[in-house]
């Protein structure tokens, strides 16, 4: 069976597993804390595995579950292993103590600066930045399947994270070239700000960006 390789082991490594692990993609969890990785795997279920930080990658789709800002650590750290791989990241560059901006420069993007670290060694695709880790656990949100936004300049890339999308019961939209990730990271200041916004009480990160129908 297929696996997919997720580094960290807190909120969306969390969430992503449960999905994938509902589409019968096995996950193999790399953690640098391994007591929060262990007790993760074991309540993830069959399918799921753990490999302490800095494991070889095994998987052909690697998802970074980590902050933004310890992305390139973990690209100088595990360059090599990251070779030939679908690298998937899911970050939101915000300034977590507004939530009013981006970090990353005007005219790039999170995806950008990864594919730029990475230096053609592996494809880079944006995904799962819109969907929150508390929607990933439920797997839908008002009954409705989640979209998972994707942005990517490798098509193959794309197809790999979007049938894997697609088998895990949510729907993929392709939104095109690696670019289109300074839009879909450029949404979610808003979308994190509303959901601590007190005049906003129904939200609690249990709200999804959805195109409808
Ligand atoms: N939470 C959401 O709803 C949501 C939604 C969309 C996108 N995202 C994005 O998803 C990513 C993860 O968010 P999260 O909510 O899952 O955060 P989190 O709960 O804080 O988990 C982050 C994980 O990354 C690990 N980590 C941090 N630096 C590391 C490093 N240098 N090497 C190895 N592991 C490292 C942490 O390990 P330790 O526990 O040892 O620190 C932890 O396991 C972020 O980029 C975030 O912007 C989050």
């Amino acid at each position: 069976m297929a696996h997919v390789d997720i580094v960290g082991s807190g909120n969306m490594a969390r969430g992503l597993a449960t999905r994938l692990l509902h589409g019968r993609t096995d996950v193999r969890i790399i953690g640098r804390n391994a007591d929060q990785t262990a007790e993760l795997v074991e309540s993830l279920g069959a399918g799921a595995s753990s490999a302490p930080a800095g494991s070889p990658f095994t998987a052909e789709v690697v998802i970074l579950a980590v902050p933004h800002g310890s992305v390139a650590e973990i690209i100088r750290e595990n360059g090599e292993s990251l070779a030939g791989k679908v690298v998937v990241d899911i970050s939101n560059p915000v300034d977590f103590s507004t939530m009013d901006r981006l970090t990353t420069p005007a005219g790039t993007s999170a995806a950008e600066e990864i594919a730029a670290l990475l230096e053609g060694r592996a494809d880079v695709v944006k995904a799962f930045n819109t969907t929150f880790a508390k929607t990933l656990i439920e797997g839908s949100v008002a009954d409705l399947p989640l979209d998972v936004f994707v942005a990517g300049d490798s098509e193959s890339a794309k197809l790999q994270v979007t049938e894997i999308i697609a088998r895990s019961g949510m729907r993929p939209i392709d939104t095109g070239p690696l670019h289109w990730a300074r839009q879909l990271e450029s949404m979610m200041p808003l979308m994190m700000a509303l959901q601590v916004n007190p005049e906003h009480e129904r939200f609690d990160w249990d709200t999804a960006l959805k195109i409808l129908p």
